[in-house]
């Protein structure tokens, strides 16, 4: 059983069934998958893990995802958005403690004010930078257009998580009302790719219907779309959300954690070169769950450097770390948690995704 199991880990091309098996191992497997997923990321990537400073400068959210905490339909919170300069400020903080990247998350606004506000804002940030953060955006579905202005003003990495990558679990997860449109959002990732960004995406884990079979078509959709980065952490419910009356059905919050874990040691043996995201979710559920996702594949972490008074007010699920703290305490809490993994900080690198540059020498770009 376990040389059977071996071979997989080393195979390529995985086919569903052999990730739906590295998926569903346990005991001394899941132990040989772990420490599988850990070497090919060290031969791969290398231990460093890079930082992108994460600044959450509005929770004000135009959509209304089932699962989310901040969507447009919950009144329970105060919506708040930084100002320019509270934003270029934190940036700042991540330039002078050598963060390398930052990345600028929000809720999803599709509005000609909005546009126009991030491209002077990646303008500004890259001026009081002296052009040196990895800028990464997160900021949901856009036309093409404002994708390429925002990426000439700047930002040179966009995640858009696919959340499922099935296209009637989206469904599920999603209200009809024809603003959250599966088809749509696999188009802004072949945008995004096109116009050279480089291109992140990932799932929760855990989900209501969700089936060890969704995910382990999930990793072969990030395959087969070839991305660059990947984000992906487990579902935790909101009591504020419509999702919530689905809590009965879930599976228990640590097998979401220990599942998500696999995830990312699949995605790691599956996509060797790829930047993946130890998610902040982990945390919620575990209290050394980043640490655990770097030890199992993961190579980015994104330290919380938002202002402290509004991060009480981006909880996407409950539970959320890190909103007591200060962009400070992170810093000092992360440095040391990192201590205790086998890693070092890229502090002062970029750590853009290795995946992207050779996808580029490929394409002769
Ligand atoms: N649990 C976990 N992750 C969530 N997100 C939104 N709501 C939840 C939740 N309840 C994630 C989504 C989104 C990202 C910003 O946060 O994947 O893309
Ligand atoms: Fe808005 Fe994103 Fe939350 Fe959906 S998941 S409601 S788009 S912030
Ligand atoms: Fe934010 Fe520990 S990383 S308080």
């Amino acid at each position: 059983m376990s040389s059977f199991f071996r071979d997989i880990i080393r195979g390529d091309n995985h086919t569903r069934e052999q990730i739906e098996t590295m998926l569903s191992s346990n005991g001394e497997e899941k132990k040989m998958l772990f420490k599988a997923a850990s070497e090919i990321k060290e031969r791969y990537v290398g231990k460093k893990v890079y930082y992108r400073g994460l600044i959450e400068f509005s929770n004000v959210c135009g959509k209304n995802c089932l699962y989310c905490g901040i969507r447009r339909g919950n009144r329970n919170l105060e919506r708040y958005n930084l100002t320019d300069d509270e934003i270029v400020e934190a940036a700042l903080f991540a330039y002078r403690n050598d963060y390398g990247s930052i990345a600028l998350q929000s809720g999803e606004i599709e509005s000609d004010t909005f546009a126009d506000r991030v491209e002077g804002l990646l303008k500004r940030v890259m001026e009081a930078t002296d052009n040196s953060l990895g800028i990464t955006i997160s900021l949901g579905e856009q036309e093409p257009a404002v994708y390429r202005r925002w990426r000439e003003a700047g930002a040179r990495r966009y995640l858009l998580r696919i959340e499922a990558s099935d296209p009637s679990l989206y469904k599920r997860l999603h209200p009809d009302d024809g603003h959250h449109l599966f088809k749509r959002r696999v188009e802004s990732l072949n945008t995004l790719k096109e116009l050279d960004y480089q291109t992140g995406t990932g799932v929760m884990i855990g989900l209501p219907w969700q089936k060890i079979s969704h995910l382990a078509n999930d990793i072969i959709f990030m395959r087969d779309m070839d991305i660059d980065m990947c984000g992906m952490g487990p579902y935790i419910e909101h009591a504020d959300t419509p999702l919530i009356d689905e809590t009965t059905s879930l599976m228990p919050l640590p097998d979401r954690f220990d599942l998500t874990l696999k995830m990312i040691a699949v995605l790691r043996i599956v996509m060797k070169d790829i930047n993946i995201a130890a998610a902040t979710a982990l945390q919620a559920i575990d209290p050394v769950g980043r640490e655990k996702g770097i030890m199992v594949g993961a190579n980015i972490v994104m330290p919380n450097i938002t202002p402290g008074k509004y991060r009480d007010s981006y909880k996407l699920y409950d539970n959320k770390p890190c909103t007591d703290d200060s962009a400070e305490d992170c810093k000092m809490c992360l440095e040391a948690r990192l201590g205790i993994t086998n890693a070092e900080i890229g502090y002062g690198e970029w750590g853009d995704s290795l995946h992207y540059k050779r996808r580029k020498e490929a394409i002769g770009g």
